[in-house]
């Protein structure tokens, strides 16, 4: 069996990353072949390379080199490119992971030219239309042909549109997978010495949704409250993705008490993460990483697609309701914030269960 693998975007790479190392164990005893698709929908080095490097994922047989643009523009761009590739590299099935852009283009791509598609977190649900995520994920699990999912929620939300219970396998998160083979390398990041940094007295931030930094002034707001709730005593330190950097860059204030950084890779940001006295985000991997690590977690959305990081872990969602944010802030450094557990599932052997499970698709 020839598998096509699909991943654009950073969010993608500790997704496929496992994918790969678990057909390089297996493949041969399997009878399962690779070919790695990078669609090229992030190329900065901090947003691709680095990931490539650290993760251990070889060189993509093809990079698509899309590039950024619109919804439509990026969504065409990749669905020409990978077009072409696809039909001068025949494949038994194209595997897809996560929600973004590159994602849904492949699924499409492949169902009209009749290849099969499975996709890797699929079902799960934040009913929020506008998010292009969440579309992404509807247009992806309305034709795929396998469905391997991270929780009950995601097979109820499956079972609910209609798809069949055999299309299902319940596999476990594959982005925890990275974690658990990588926990023990992560490294601290040069801002660590740089800003004298120390265990349990920082908090993280991360910020990149359109509904959160697209809008001056509603990013300066969300930067005002996040600096006014967190005592003095304690830092706030922001890794920056581009599309942030545009944003901080024209709002002309002075945020003193924020350390800026430009985007880490895996290896420095989970080190960061895991050594944080909670994390603020609107990031959907990181609501997961966090449950997995007991760190708190506070979202700046209105919605998850991910239920279970509030039900089981340590994740709460704030929205833009600072009144909240300062009450949870308190509760953190109070030490009163919920413990939480580690979803079932979660344990690094989900790309092990999907290699299993594919090996004996006919
Ligand atoms: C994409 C995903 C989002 C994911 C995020 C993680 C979609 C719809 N969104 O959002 O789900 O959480 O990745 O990072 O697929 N840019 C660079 N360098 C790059 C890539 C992007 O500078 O390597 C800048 C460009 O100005 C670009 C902007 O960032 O226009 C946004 O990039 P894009 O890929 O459109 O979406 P993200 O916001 O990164």
């Amino acid at each position: 069996m020839n598998l096509t693998l699909i991943a654009g975007a950073r969010p993608n790479f500790m997704k496929i990353a496992p994918i790969i190392h678990e057909i390089e164990a297996k493949g041969a005893e399997y009878g399962i072949k690779y070919q790695l698709v990078h669609t090229g929908q992030h190329y900065d080095k901090m947003l691709s390379d680095t990931f490539f490097e650290e993760l251990n994922i070889p060189v993509p047989d093809i990079n698509l080199n899309v590039g950024s643009g619109t919804q439509a523009e990026q969504t065409a761009n990749i669905m020409v490119a990978f077009e072409k590739y696809i039909l001068n590299h025949p494949t038994d099935l194209v595997i897809v992971v996560g929600d973004v852009n590159s994602t849904m283009a492949c699924s499409i791509v492949a169902k009209k030219l009749q290849i099969p598609v499975a996709h890797i977190e699929a079902g799960i649900r934040s009913f929020d239309l506008t998010m292009p995520e969440e579309i992404n994920r509807m247009v992806t699990d309305s034709i795929a042909d396998f469905f391997f999912t991270t929780s009950d929620i995601a097979n109820n939300n499956l079972r609910k549109s209609g798809i069949n219970e055999d299309q299902i396998f319940l596999v476990g998160n594959i982005m925890i997978d990275s974690l658990v083979r990588n926990i023990d390398k992560f490294k601290k990041p040069p801002v660590w010495d740089e800003k004298n940094l120390k265990s349990d007295e920082y908090f993280l931030v991360t910020l990149h949704r359109p509904s959160n930094v697209d809008d001056v002034a509603t990013f300066n707001d969300m930067l005002q409250n996040i600096v006014k709730g967190v005592p003095e005593h304690l830092k706030i330190v922001f890794p920056v993705h581009p599309r942030t950097r545009k944003m901080i860059d024209s709002a002309h204030q002075d945020f003193a008490n924020i350390v800026f950084i430009e985007p880490l890779g895996y290896l420095e940001f989970m080190y960061l993460l895991k050594n944080a006295k909670g994390v603020i985000t609107d990031s959907g991997g990181i609501q997961e990483e966090s449950t997995f690590l007991s760190i708190p977690c506070l979202t700046f959305r209105e919605n998850t697609e991910r239920p279970e990081t509030i039900t089981i872990g340590t994740n709460e969602l704030i929205g833009k309701d600072y009144g909240k944010y300062q009450e949870s802030i308190d509760k953190i450094v109070d030490g009163n914030w919920k413990k939480g557990g580690i979803p079932p599932l979660w344990d690094g052997k989900t790309a092990e269960r999907i290699i299993k499970f594919v090996s004996e698709f006919k």
